[in-house]
């Protein structure tokens, strides 16, 4: 780490700042770029950004300290985050995240002697479906217990390849952040676009022939329905959460799953 950004770095720091009719949009993508080159938003990144972008170094700061994907120490090679909000944590985050103190023995937002993992408790990620998750370095690993997430930082601290469970090969910290920053790693096809929770909406739709209407306000396009259909739009008209409920269940118990 040291105390200038090099000449290659304030280089793509400038070319971020040139995708955007104004330029000081791009702050926020070149503080990742920031935290790529340097492992953390360092104090020559912040004058660099503060620099090119005609801000002062105090404005820099203030929006290097008010969002919480930006590091004011270094990270290790994993960013290990534990989501602790509600319905991770009672699924199981809070545990996790007690488990994971132990096992690497270090506090929230610290990092283990050997500089590999950082372990973070971080909010809501949008994956309350696949609670209690954790992330690595952005990427999601569904349904955790303590069990599967002490063998998880054992695996990243080990140099295994690690990939989540939706498919994409887990990289280091600063290789994540490179691709935040706006420079891809012609790696965003690994994996599936969803999971199949999320996908689960969308399967019992089509094992039921529902569709949208039209967008145009018009009559749906779709086909008269089954006698089984309107049974079921009967029940479903009649009282909408005892269908949510059912459809519910048999989410949870995999009746009616795909094989995945
Ligand atoms: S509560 Fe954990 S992802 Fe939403």
């Amino acid at each position: 780490m040291g105390t200038e950004l090099s000449t290659q770095g304030v280089a793509e720091l400038r070319e971020i700042a040139a995708r955007y009719p104004h330029a000081q949009s791009a702050l926020l993508p070149m503080l990742h770029l920031v935290q790529s080159l340097e492992g953390h938003v360092t104090p020559a990144g912040i004058e660099v950004c503060a620099q090119i972008l005609d801000l002062s170094a105090a404005e820099v700061s203030a929006v290097a300290t008010f969002y919480t994907m930006y590091k004011r120490r270094p990270v290790g090679d994993y960013h290990v985050g534990v989501c602790t909000n509600t319905l991770c944590a009672v699924m199981g985050g809070d545990t996790i995240f007690e488990r994971l103190k132990e096992h690497l023995d270090v506090g929230n937002d610290e990092t283990t002697d050997d500089g590999r993992i950082t372990l973070e408790h971080i909010e809501c990620n949008a994956a309350c479906d696949y609670a209690p998750v954790v992330m690595v370095n952005w990427e999601f690993f569904d349904n955790q217990t303590p069990q599967s997430a002490a063998q998880l930082v054992d695996d990243l601290r080990d140099g295994a390849t690690v990939r989540s469970p939706r498919g994409a090969r887990v990289g280091t910290w600063r290789e994540a952040e490179r691709v935040l920053a706006g420079f891809p790693d012609n790696r965003a096809n690994e994996g599936p676009a969803a999971g199949s929770a999320s996908l689960a909406g969308l399967r019992i739709a089509r094992e039921r022939d529902w569709t949208a209407p039209a967008a145009n306000g018009s009559d749906s396009p779709r086909a008269a329905p089954g006698p089984r259909e309107a049974a079921e739009q009967s029940a479903y008209s009649g009282n909408d959460a005892i269908e949510i409920e059912k459809s519910d269940s048999e989410m949870r118990t995999g009746k009616g799953n795909d094989a995945s």
